[in-house]
């Protein structure tokens, strides 16, 4: 690969978001701006309600900004129909939710099979790898009631990757599981993005997590801001004269 940088995948100009409610009208993303390119791990933390949901709306093309650009690839996503919206939505975006959003009555295989099928590409061969390598092929004829929390968020980035997407949208991905399931899909998150370099975009509540990665932002008053790299412990860090 050339050393010249990655165009941009995925990218947000300027993007403003307000909801009208009966007590006025609620401006939730004042001007975000944001890139992400191909095979990059972006963060984003910010309090319960500062807008990160209605971000990563945005940014599948579930919802749509009041103002601003978001281009998918350079076409702008704003200007596009519910069809083209659609189209890229199922070819070239995955979605993981923090609750999964799994099909009750389909299996474990059927859920991650279905985004192939509604795409018109449907591919046995890359459900079969896709769910080996999230470890749950031999779960593949459970139904999500009889998955744990962490299998069926498992299966929901299984069938988030089934496309090939270029970029993975995930919230709270980890919001609804324990330390050791948390630390498992992270772990298999990783492992993917280097596997397959597909770019992933994570809104966490793990301040702490999202620090330890170079691209962390933090939602605040509707504009992202950039993190401060995270510094693991006083007594290990290695003083200034170590670092010169
Ligand atoms: N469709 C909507 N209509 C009105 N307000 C909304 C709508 N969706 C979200 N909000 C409000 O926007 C704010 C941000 O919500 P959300 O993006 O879900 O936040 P987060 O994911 O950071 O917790 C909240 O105050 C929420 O109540
Ligand atoms: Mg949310």
């Amino acid at each position: 690969m050339s050393n010249l940088v990655e165009a941009p995948l995925l990218s947000a100009f300027d993007v403003k978001k307000e909801y009208d409610t009966p007590v006025g009208v609620l401006e939730i993303l004042r001007s975000v701006q944001l890139i992400i390119r191909k095979g990059e791990m972006v963060f984003v933390t910010g309090k319960s309600g500062s807008g990160k949901s209605t971000l990563l709306h945005l940014l599948g093309g579930l919802d749509r900004p009041s103002q601003g650009k978001i281009l998918f690839e350079g076409k702008d996503m704003t200007e596009m129909s519910e069809k083209e919206l659609a189209k890229i939505r199922s070819r070239h975006i995955g979605y993981v939710f923090q609750f999964y959003h799994l099909l009750p009555e389909l299996t474990v295989y059927e859920n991650v099979l279905l985004p192939t099928l509604i795409a018109g590409k449907p591919n046995k061969i890359w459900v079969k790898e896709v769910l080996k390598r999230v470890r749950l092929w031999n779960r593949r004829t459970h139904f999500p009631s009889e998955l744990s929390g962490g299998e069926q968020q498992r299966v929901a980035v299984a069938r988030a990757l089934v496309n090939h997407p270029a970029v993975v949208l995930c919230d709270e991905p980890t919001g609804n599981l324990d330390a050791e399931n948390a630390a498992s899909i992270m772990a298999l998150i990783h492992e993917l993005n280097a596997q397959e370099g597909q770019a992933f975009l994570i809104v966490t509540h793990d301040e702490e997590m999202a620090s330890r990665h170079e691209r962390t932002y933090r939602l605040h008053e509707g504009v992202l801001v950039p993190g401060q790299r995270f510094t693991p412990h006083p007594e290990v860090s290695p003083s200034p004269k170590q670092i010169l």
